[in-house]
């Protein structure tokens, strides 16, 4: 019998089916991952098994027996537990602290910390998690932080442990030591429902694995008998065709974006652009790599016009960059929710923002406008007159590019194009990238992941303390080259 079985779940938000009929059953010491792209309704489903959400129809079973869950005491008193991503922990108190606060009732209003530090201690030991049950959480790294949240839920006896992504917020080294928990939890017993769209954690952490597509479950699959290709097929209901879009071709044109000894200051004085010079064909894309803070924003910011230089030139056409947003440079942010959108504002309006151009569009024409951007660039969303903070992070991206590539600029500036997005929107954008390319622009690809880099870049550029110190066609930007070049360890 299962530990817990969610039976035609069905939840709609507005109009939208957010799950559809849904069906899953965890057994008693398994790790089943859920997985799915954005907005697939994995975090609705969890939602509804911790109690934070009603479905509309279908209901859920704890060891065989129909339970009713109004809210999440009444899932922490059947023995779910949920790990947040933002966790609800009291950063001046200890660990022990935290793990007990809120779940015994303390003797005459004072917490025993004593009797907190043993019971803590052991429930850590006897689960393998290491902690400390003397430190303050507040000077803890995050996947150890993220570790007393479930050994807080363990002490209120969970049993289900429902985990929704929670390797976002880790690093890789955490992730894997999360990893190695849950396989260790699963073990001792306790059923963990990992919610992921990283392919890699399901491979590596699952027993089973539960797909949705669209609010519907579309695979079930025992992870050692099926594959990374057989997962993407039924996450986005189709394979991935190439890695990688065609490379460009090599042209010999003149720089269409071109940046001579580019140099920028900070207030205090600190070069973070120490004389930055190199040029954009049309129909070519170039790479920036580098650590965080080797100069790649203050790059960024020279060339969308966004920030001053003290001294060299960004040109374009051989004309210098205006000041404030030059409207010849298209510009996809890393800081989607801050820099690229008005979270507030509906998707229309985010698509067809600055647009206007001195004469107000009509509602109607906005709206048509935007629901053909939709259309041609694949954003899937519910409506365009919704707020695109709605949007799933791969569609919000989509939008952006939308926005961004619809405005026929010469010049595409674009900065983490992939980050936080699923694979499926992942291999849309590089086409649409590639696209871009293709139609002639000169494109600036600043990113952090390697492997983008080398599919979509003629060239990478790596920087590192405000200057261009290597310059590697694609084929020979390898992961050792770039890393070396990136730390400083290549001469
Ligand atoms: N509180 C809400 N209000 C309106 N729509 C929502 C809400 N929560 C989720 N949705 C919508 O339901 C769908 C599923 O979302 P979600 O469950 O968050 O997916 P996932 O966790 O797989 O990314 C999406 O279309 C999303 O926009
Ligand atoms: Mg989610």
């Amino acid at each position: 019998m299962p530990a817990v079985e969610l039976v035609g779940i069905t939840k709609h938000f507005g109009t939208v089916p957010a799950n559809d009929g849904i069906d899953l059953a965890v057994e008693r010491g398994e790790v089943h991952a859920v997985v799915g792209e954005n907005g697939a309704g994995k975090s609705t489903l969890m939602s509804i098994l911790y109690g934070l959400h009603r479905p509309d129809a279908g209901h859920v079973l704890r060891d065989g027996t129909r339970i009713r869950l109004r809210s999440p005491a009444d899932a922490i008193a059947h023995g779910l537990g949920m790990i947040h991503q933002r966790f609800r922990l009291f950063p001046g108190l200890t660990v022990a602290e935290n793990v007990v606060i809120g779940a015994e009732p303390a003797r005459l209003g004072v917490l025993d910390r004593a009797e907190a530090r043993r019971t803590v201690a052991g429930l850590a030991a006897r689960y393998g998690l290491e902690v400390d049950p003397e430190s303050r959480v507040g000077e803890l790294p995050v996947g150890v932080r993220q570790r007393v949240e479930i050994l807080k839920a363990l002490h209120r006896r969970a049993e289900v442990l429902i985990l929704d992504e929670p390797t976002a917020v880790l690093t890789p080294g955490e992730a894997d030591r999360l990893i190695g928990v849950l396989r260790e939890l699963a073990a001792t017993g306790v059923s963990v429902v990992l919610v992921t769209h990283k392919l890699s954690e399901v491979l590596a952490a699952s027993d089973r694995v539960t797909v949705l597509r669209k609010g519907r479950v579309t695979g079930r699959f025992v992870t050692a008998a099926t594959s990374a290709d057989e997962l993407v097929t039924a996450m986005i209901g189709r394979s991935l065709t190439e890695a990688a879009p065609p490379p460009g071709k090599v042209t010999a044109e003149p720089y269409l974006l071109e940046v001579r000894d580019l140099r920028v200051r900070d207030r205090d004085g600190v070069p973070r652009l120490a004389g930055v010079s190199f040029g954009v064909r049309p129909g070519e894309i170039v790479g920036i790599a580098g650590v965080a803070g080797s100069g790649q924003r203050e790059l960024v910011d020279a060339v969308t016009g966004l920030g001053r230089a003290d001294a060299g030139q960004v040109l374009l056409d051989g004309r210098p960059v205006g000041g404030g947003r030059d409207r010849r440079v298209a510009y996809v942010p890393e800081d989607r929710a801050g820099r690229a959108t008005a979270p507030g504002m509906s998707l229309a309006d985010n698509l067809l923002m600055g647009a206007q151009r001195g004469f107000l569009l009509s509602m109607r024409l906005v709206r048509e406008r935007a629901a053909g951007l939709v259309e041609r660039f694949g954003v899937r969303a519910a409506s365009v007159r919704a707020p695109i903070a709605r949007l799933s992070g791969g569609n919000a991206q989509k939008a952006v590019l939308a926005r961004e590539l619809s405005r026929d600029a010469p010049v595409l500036v674009v900065e983490e194009p992939t980050q936080g997005v699923d694979v499926g929107a992942q291999e849309h954008i590089h086409a649409l990238l590639a696209a871009a390319r293709d139609a002639g622009r000169a494109v600036l690809l600043q990113s952090s992941e390697l492997t983008e880099l080398r599919a979509l870049a003629d060239r990478v550029l790596v920087m590192l303390a405000g200057r261009v110190v290597a310059e590697l066609p694609a084929a020979e930007a390898t992961d050792e080259r770039l890393g070396a070049a990136m730390t400083g360890a290549a001469a």
